[in-house]
């Protein structure tokens, strides 16, 4: 079965990064020019996907805006002759189909995505988070989608953290299948590196069977009093088998304000038009910092 639609929760609140979240939803800062919720949306669709559902919050209406047309800018660019510019926008206003719902309350992830229920239907899906961003040669939810299409169950994107990391991540407990692929035993959310199972994170992409739907319902409240998505999985993996996927490429956390950094430097030394200047900047910043 094809799998056609993305979950995207966006109604979280970017507590890490305030005070610039405080009106700005962090899925709207830029990683050099492009909003980090871009990048997301753009694996998506490198990945094969049509149809985003965005799971959205109070306040986080322009992150919609961002993907839907802007005839007014569109005009004014092209009197002053800007047709590349244009064409950027107008790139991006067709990238593919949009459509939310709303999460009323900051119920936690497993809740954000019980939200999108109705719009799923009884299909598998993906899930992807905006917090991460990977960087890989093949998209990373093309990699999971590569291991569903083969097992046609849940594939988790997998990522091997040093220890003191653990308690930032959902970290499983599995045995190894073969090359890079685990079949998933136990979860627990970020717990203490000294209760881990192991060292291997989950990072915020998810191909999910609907059977995930009556397992958020049934779980009770987790970590931080929330409806954890991590417990909803290890409550599919009690009911069918879910796999884990050591994706290649590499992730950054821009929902965290070193990630965030990190990125920017990463993304504006890919880019041809500011490689050179921040390279001869990062020395001289490095030899005197
Ligand atoms: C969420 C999940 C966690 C996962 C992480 C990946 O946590 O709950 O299991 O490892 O995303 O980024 P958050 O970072 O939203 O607190």
């Amino acid at each position: 079965m094809r799998i056609k639609k993305a979950v995207i929760p966006v109604a979280g609140l970017g507590t890490r990064l305030l005070p610039a979240t405080k009106t700005v939803p962090k899925e709207l800062l830029p990683i050099v020019d492009i909003p980090a919720i871009q990048y997301v949306v753009q694996e998506a669709v490198d990945s094969g996907l049509t149809e985003m559902i965005f799971v959205t919050g109070r306040g986080k209406d322009s992150i919609e805006d961002h993907f839907d047309e802007a005839p007014e800018l569109e005009q004014v660019l092209e009197q002053r002759g800007q047709k590349e510019l244009v064409e950027q926008l107008r790139t991006i206003s067709k990238m593919v189909e949009i459509v939310s719902v709303r999460q009323k309350q900051p119920l936690g992830l497993g809740h954000a995505v019980l939200c999108a229920r109705d719009l799923i239907g009884d299909e598998p899906f993906a899930v992807l988070l905006s917090d991460d961003l990977i960087d890989a040669p093949v998209p990373c939810v093309r990699q999971l989608l590569n291991v569903f299409e083969a097992e046609g169950e849940s594939v988790l994107a997998l990522r091997r953290v040093p220890k003191p990391e653990v308690r930032r991540y959902g970290i499983i407990q599995g045995q190894v299948l073969s090359d890079r692929v685990y079949q998933v035993e136990a979860m627990v959310e970020k717990p203490e590196p000294q209760d881990a199972p192991s060292e291997l994170a989950i990072v915020g992409r998810y191909i999910l069977h609907p059977e995930i739907f009556s397992c958020l319902e049934k779980v009770p409240p987790g970590r931080g009093g929330e409806i954890q998505l991590t417990d909803g999985i290890a409550e599919l993996a009690r009911r069918r088998k879910v796999y884990a996927y050591e994706f290649s490429g590499v992730h950054y956390d821009v929902g965290d304000k070193l990630g965030f950094v990190r990125a920017t430097i990463a993304y504006a030394l890919k880019r041809a038009d500011l490689r050179d200047q921040l390279k001869k900047y990062l020395a001289t910043a490095m030899s005197e910092g």
